[in-house]
């Protein structure tokens, strides 16, 4: 069996404790070995017990969706409604906005289950929904984007 370990090195500085010796310099680049079979992580820069920052990925991500939506509160709406506060939200509850029949005649309340749904496929998930592009077909984007829109409402 050989070991496969990799290293990934300078992806960030980390504070460490010298180990026994006083002369250890503080600040090291930190080295991530992974065993095989074990998980990939990702290293969140803020230090997070590994954990990927999903709310900073998703507002990245959201820019496959700023074409026609904006997420800002009492903003108008561009091309699609306003997203600013949509999980708790009722499908086409945002007044004002001109939404499809397929949208008004729903009954969805946008939470994580339908958001994940619907922007999977649009189009399968609320047949005649008018949003024909914006389709987020990676689960993990879908994830990200979500977790970013919740982060933001209230
Ligand atoms: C090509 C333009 C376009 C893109 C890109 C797009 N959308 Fe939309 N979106 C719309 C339109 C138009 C509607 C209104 C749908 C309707 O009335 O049927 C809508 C509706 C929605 C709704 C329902 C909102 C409500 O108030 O009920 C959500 C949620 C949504 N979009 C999320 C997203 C997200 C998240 C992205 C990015 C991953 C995205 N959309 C990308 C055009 C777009």
């Amino acid at each position: 069996m050989h070991r496969n370990a990799f290293l990934a090195a300078s992806l960030l500085t980390v504070m460490v404790t010298a180990c026994g010796s006083a002369e250890q310099p503080e600040v090291v680049e930190q080295i991530i070995v992974r065993e095989p079979g074990e998980p990939e992580t990702a290293v969140d820069p803020a230090g997070n017990d590994g954990a990927v920052d999903l709310v900073a990925l998703g507002e990245d991500a959201f820019q496959i969706c700023t074409g026609c939506h904006v997420n800002e509160a009492g903003a108008p709406s561009t091309a699609g409604p306003n997203l600013h506060g949509v999980i708790g939200r009722t499908a086409g509850g945002l007044e004002g906005y001109p939404y499809s029949d397929a949208v008004m005649t729903s009954d969805i309340v946008w939470d994580e289950a339908s958001l994940d749904g619907y922007l999977a496929d649009p189009a399968g998930y609320l047949p005649g929904t008018d949003m024909l592009a914006g389709a987020v077909p990676d689960p993990d984007t879908r994830a990200a984007i979500i977790a970013y829109l919740a982060s933001t409402g209230e």
